[in-house]
């Protein structure tokens, strides 16, 4: 981690702009050569994240990802940052949109059971490679240009050597339903296209 004076920082996000904010101030700036700057607040001395800061860990977890053939943000840089007493990632993003996003805009794609059978199958592989993703929602799942699903905002996540057992799996599941919005595209209409896709790849992989 480097650590950059205020005048250093103030120079690296000139004329930015901001993605995400919240009430602590602003959380995720595009920089004008289109890379993203990720914040995150330095917390209490004891807490755990004084120790492993949240910065580190999406660093750490971007090269999990990229080992086990995961697409996720590419990682150019980690930044302290103690004038505005706030730990950064520097990234480029994943080339793409979140399924949100291409939600809200109606992309013809949403509108196919391929696409419910495409993330059922994801989120199978995820689960299988030991993945758990807090942070499982469909506004951080990236469908790229070439047309495979990929993770952002991964400073959450845990991997581990084995898949995930059936208990963990379903806790995980339901961070998926948390949202209205995605749990409707979900099952739309009833559809069992992500539940049929998981529950497929989960049993082939443990045939194997
Ligand atoms: N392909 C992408 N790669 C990275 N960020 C993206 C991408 N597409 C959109 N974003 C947006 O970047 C912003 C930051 O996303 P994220 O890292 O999930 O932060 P948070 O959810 O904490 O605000 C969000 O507005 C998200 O929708
Ligand atoms: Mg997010």
């Amino acid at each position: 981690m480097q650590t950059l004076e205020h005048d250093d920082y103030l120079a690296l996000r000139a004329g930015a702009q901001v993605l995400e904010r919240d009430r602590h101030g602003d959380k995720v700036l595009q920089l004008t050569d289109g890379s993203y700057l990720k914040l995150f607040r330095r917390k209490r001395l004891l807490s755990s994240t004084a120790w492993y800061p949240y910065a580190q860990r999406f660093a750490d977890n971007a090269q999990v990802l990229a080992e086990r053939n995961i697409p996720c943000p590419y990682v150019i840089g980690l930044y302290r940052i103690p004038g505005a007493r706030r730990d950064a990632v520097h990234y480029h993003p994943l080339a793409g949109r979140t399924l949100r996003e291409l939600i809200r805009a109606d992309a013809d794609i949403m509108g196919t059971a391929g696409m419910r059978e495409q993330l059922g199958r994801f989120v199978a592989g995820l689960h299988e490679a030991g993945i758990y993703f807090r942070s499982l929602h469909l506004g951080n799942i990236v469908l790229t240009p070439e047309g495979e699903l990929g993770l952002i905002d991964i400073a959450d996540l845990r991997a581990g050597r084995r898949p995930l057992p059936p208990h963990r799996r379903r806790r995980n599941l339901q961070h998926l339903l948390r949202d209205e919005a995605d749990r409707a595209w979900l099952h739309a209409g009833g559809d069992p296209a992500f539940d049929a896709a998981y529950q497929r790849r989960a049993l082939e992989r443990a045939q194997q």
